[in-house]
């Protein structure tokens, strides 16, 4: 490739960022990203005061790259938004009649294989005294009978909106350029009649021309290019509960907990919040129109809108009570609606969209991307290179053969969801989260 090409990166999140600093560093002269607004973008979902950094992974491609990445994370380059904890994974033992415990379970045994196999060492954790005895602090009933689990030490969490500042501010170092706003924010694409990209039209009205584009736009994707029913944005639940000062003490080192079975997570407290920070690793919520793009909306709020599904506030209160029990009735003190932009295997997308040969698509992180920003870069570089192992070229690609029928049953992911199936926004849930919408930019104003 010729390093004098225009590369126009659309997307300021952990893809986008990552992919142009790894170009700027293989000496690509004109890299320029465009985002709808400064990152850490508000409503991103590289954004948050959390991130699981783990590589416990089902699937061996992904348990390799992660501990790549880990290794990265506690280097001078990464670890002032790095801090290590525990992680620590429970589920229930399956039975013919509950298929979402087997397939928790089955998940977790594949889980503690391919540590095995990649010379990882994790320990069991086959009861609930076990649990207690190892992690005192975690006090509620976690689970009986059948309950089962296992941690891995090498683990942590991320301050995600810390290191993609950090991330941002390297791009500008290594000479990237930014547009954000109306000026940044892409509405169309211009086309030669061949189907490649002339240009970028932002809301702002003003063109963009580039030789090669990159979109990186998360959860967005859909709704801006023609996606084949590849990726689906699904709406995932976020709590924060404020605690003492002397709480944030004493819950300090509590593991990472995650129970498969629900897709419930916890993190320890964030020092700087004074939050705790739960969520869901579930199948989410969509928010679609009439022809089945789900998509996030498109205004950037001041900061993520305070709402979730009622369901979704039940079911974060109840993990949490299932852990800490002295917490059941706090309350959170702010909720929000994270996205993820889930493929039908839980693959990423690294690849040329079928229909335009200079258009790169780098998104599909379906819930895990995060933890890869020190390695991302290079893997969507080679797959933009074509320079790559055919095994991950292939295992990236664009997925084509859900072109012609929307099925929102074929984004089953890896099979480490837990939770109740996807489900439609109802419309009295697409009001009250406007009107949350709403007041985020009213506070911003004042
Ligand atoms: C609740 C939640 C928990 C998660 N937990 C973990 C975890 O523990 N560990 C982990 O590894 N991963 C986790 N993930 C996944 C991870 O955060 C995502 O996979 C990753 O951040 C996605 O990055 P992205 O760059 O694709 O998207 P984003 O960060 O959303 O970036 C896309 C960017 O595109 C911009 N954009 C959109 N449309 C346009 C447009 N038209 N013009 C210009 N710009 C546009 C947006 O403003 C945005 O900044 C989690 C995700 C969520 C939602
Ligand atoms: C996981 O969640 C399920 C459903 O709420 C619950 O029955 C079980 O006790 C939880 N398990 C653990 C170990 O937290
Ligand atoms: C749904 O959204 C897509 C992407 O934004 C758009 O192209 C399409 O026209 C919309 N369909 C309807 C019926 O609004
Ligand atoms: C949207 O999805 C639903 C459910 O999968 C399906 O019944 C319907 O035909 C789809 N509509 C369009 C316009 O694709
Ligand atoms: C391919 O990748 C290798 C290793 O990263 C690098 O040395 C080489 O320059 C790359 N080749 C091209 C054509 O980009």
């Amino acid at each position: 490739m010729d390093k004098n090409e225009r590369i126009i990166i659309i997307g300021a999140g952990v893809f986008g960022l990552s992919t142009a600093l790894r170009l700027k560093e293989e000496g690509y002269n004109a890299v320029t990203v465009l985002d709808r607004s400064m990152p850490p973008v508000s409503d991103g979902s590289s954004n948050d005061i959390s991130r699981i950094i783990r590589f416990d992974y089902g699937d061996p491609v992904y348990a390799d790259i992660a501990k790549e990445a880990y290794d990265l994370w506690k280097t001078d380059d990464y670890s002032d938004a790095f801090y290590s904890a525990p992680c620590f994974w429970v589920c229930q033992e399956g039975t013919p009649e509950e298929p979402i415990q087997l397939r928790a379970q089955e998940y977790s045994e594949k889980t503690k294989r391919v540590l095995t196999e990649i010379g990882q060492e994790w320990t069991a954790v086959k009861t609930v005294a076990e649990a207690k005895q190892r992690f005192p602090q975690l006090t509620g009933e976690l689970a009986s009978p059948g309950f089962d689990g296992f941690y891995n030490t090498a683990a942590g969490w991320a301050d995600a909106g810390k290191a993609i500042a950090r991330l941002a501010s390297r791009c500008v170092h290594a000479g990237v350029s930014f547009i954000t706003g109306p000026n940044g924010q892409v509405v169309d694409f211009e086309k030669a009649p061949d189907g490649s990209i002339t240009s970028v039209k932002t809301s702002s009205g003003v063109e963009i021309a580039g030789d090669r584009f990159v979109v990186a736009t998360g959860a967005w994707t859909a709704s801006l290019v023609p996606a084949w029913n590849s990726m689906l944005a699904a709406g995932q639940i976020v709590g924060y509960m404020k605690l003492a000062p002397e709480e944030v003490v004493e819950l300090r080192d509590i593991p990472i907990y995650f129970n498969f079975s629900t897709g419930f997570f916890c993190f320890p407290p964030h020092e700087g919040t004074g939050y705790l920070k739960v969520a869901c690793h579930g199948f989410g919520y969509t928010n679609s129109n009439s022809s089945n793009i789900s998509s996030p909306p498109s205004k950037p709020p001041a900061s993520r809108a305070n709402f979730i599904p009622e369901d979704g506030v039940t079911r974060l209160t109840s993990g949490l009570k299932s852990i800490f029990p002295q917490f059941a009735d706090r309350g959170f003190e702010r909720v929000g609606i994270c996205w993820y932009n889930d493929t039908p295997t839980g693959d990423f997308i690294l690849d040329y969209h079928p229909e335009h040969k200079n258009l790169f698509i780098a998104t599909g992180g379906s819930g895990h991307a995060f933890k890869f920003l020190p390695v991302l870069g290079k893997y969507a570089v080679g797959c933009l290179e074509r320079n790559l192992s055919d095994k991950l070229l292939s295992k990236w690609k664009f997925p084509t053969q859900f072109r012609e029928r929307f099925q929102s049953n074929i984004f089953t992911g890896d099979g480490s969801r837990g939770g109740p199936e996807r489900r439609e926004m109802t419309g009295s849930e697409k009001g009250t989260f406007d009107a949350a919408l709403t007041a985020s930019a009213r506070q911003a104003k004042i």
